[in-house]
C-alpha cells in the first residue's frame, strides 16, 4: 500500500441517522490532514458506475443535523459478483482514490473484507446501522435515534391504549436483531417484549399478561421485533388471539419511520469521532477493519470478527423485564 493522498468515502445498505454527521467528520479530517476527498454515490454502486463528486470543507455544511445521507445509498447485488468488484476496482483506480470509508452495516463489511482480499486499496469500515447488531462496537450510528423515535411512538400508542383499555403489539425494526426491541422496550415499560435471540418466549405472554392483569393494568404493550421466529406483530397478534379474548388487541408496526429523522446528539457524537478515527486509521496503513466505540473508546475491529461474531443481547437487560413489570 502507497502513501494516501485522496480517499473516498462511501454510505451503503439502510441508511441511518448520524450518517450525515460521518461523512462530515470523515471530509473534514482528510482534509485537515491534507487529503483530497471524493464522495462515492449510491454505495457500491457508485463505485461500479464512477459516480464519483469531490467533497471540499464546506460541502458538508449544514448536514450535521441532517437524518438520510448525502451521499444516497443502495444494496448493491453486483459488487457480490467478481466482475462487480474488478469494475470497481478499475474506477477507484482511474479516479486515484488510495483508500476507501464505507459507511454502513453488516453487508456493507462483507463486501468490503472480499474487496480487501482481492485488491490493494485499503478499506476501513464506520458502523452506520439503526439496528445495532455489529460485533466490536457498543453503539452503531443511528442506533440511538431509533430508539428515541419508538419510545416517543410508543408513549403515544400507550395513551390511545390505556384511553380503550386495550393491548397493542408495535412491531419494530430488527430484522435478526432484537436490541431495538429490548431496548425500547424496557424504555417504554413495555409488558413483554419479543426478539429473535429468545425463542419461545411467545409461550410465557400469556403469563405476563395475566400478571399485569391481576394489578388491572389499562394498557398492555408487546412490543416485537420484525425478525422474531413466530414472524411479526401481525402474526403473532393473530397466533394469540384465541387465547387472549378478553382483550381488545390492536396492531401498530413502525416501519420505517424509525430509520429517518435528525440524529440525537449521541449519534452526531458518535459518528463524529468514528468518522475521524476512520480516516486515523486509513492514515495509519490500516485495512480491512471497522472502527468502533468499546466502553467509549475508539477500537479497530478486523471485518473478519466484525461480521462473523454475532453481538449478543444486554443479558442484564433481559433479565430484568419479567422484574420490572411484576
Ligand atoms: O437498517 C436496518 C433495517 O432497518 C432492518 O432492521 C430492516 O429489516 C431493514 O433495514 C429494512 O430495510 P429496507 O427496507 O431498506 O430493505
Amino acid at each position: 500500500m502507497g502513501k494516501i493522498r485522496k480517499i473516498g468515502v462511501l454510505t451503503s445498505g439502510g441508511d441511518s441517522p448520524g450518517m450525515n454527521a460521518a461523512i462530515r467528520a470523515v471530509t473534514r479530517t482528510a482534509i485537515y490532514n491534507g487529503l483530497e476527498v471524493i464522495g462515492i454515490r449510491h454505495g457500491y454502486l457508485g463505485m461500479i458506475n464512477a459516480n464519483f463528486k469531490p467533497l471540499k470543507a464546506h460541502s458538508v455544511s449544514d448536514i450535521i443535523q441532517r437524518g438520510g445521507t448525502i451521499l444516497k445509498t443502495a444494496r448493491c447485488e453486483e459488487f457480490r459478483t467478481i466482475e462487480g468488484r474488478k469494475t470497481a476496482h478499475e474506477n477507484l483506480v482511474a479516479a486515484e482514490i488510495d483508500g476507501v470509508v464505507a459507511i454502513g452495516g453488516d453487508g456493507t463489511f462483507k463486501g468490503a473484507a472480499i474487496f480487501n482480499e482481492e485488491y490493494d486499496i485499503p478499506f476501513v469500515g464506520v458502523p452506520g446501522t439503526i439496528d445495532n447488531d455489529i460485533y466490536g462496537t457498543d453503539y452503531t450510528i443511528g442506533y440511538d435515534t431509533a430508539l428515541n423515535t419508538v419510545v416517543e411512538a410508543v408513549d403515544k400508542i400507550r395513551d390511545t391504549a390505556s384511553a380503550h383499555n386495550r393491548m397493542f403489539f408495535v412491531e419494530v425494526m430488527g430484522a435478526e436483531a432484537g436490541h431495538i426491541a429490548l431496548y425500547s422496550g424496557i424504555a417504554s415499560g413495555a409488558e413483554a417484549i419479543i426478539m429473535p435471540e429468545i425463542r419461545g418466549e411467545a409461550r410465557d405472554l400469556r403469563k405476563m399478561i395475566e400478571n399485569g392483569n391481576k394489578r388491572k393494568k389499562s394498557s398492555n404493550i408487546i412490543i416485537v421485533a420484525e425478525g422474531d421466529e413466530e414472524g411479526g406483530a401481525i402474526a403473532i397478534a393473530e397466533k394469540l388471539k384465541p387465547e387472549l379474548t378478553d382483550y381488545d388487541i390492536r396492531v401498530s408496526i413502525l416501519g420505517h419511520l424509525q430509520r429517518g429523522g435528525s440524529p440525537s446528539a449521541l449519534d452526531r457524537v458518535n459518528a463524529s469521532r468514528l468518522g475521524n478515527a476512520a480516516v486515523e486509521a486509513l492514515l495509519d496503513g490500516q485495512k480491512s477493519v471497522m472502527v468502533g466505540l468499546q466502553n467509549n473508546e475508539i477500537v479497530l475491529v478486523p471485518f473478519r470478527k466484525a461480521v462473523k461474531l454475532h453481538k449478543g443481547l444486554n443479558q442484564s437487560l433481559v433479565d430484568i423485564i419479567d422484574v420490572l413489570n411484576v
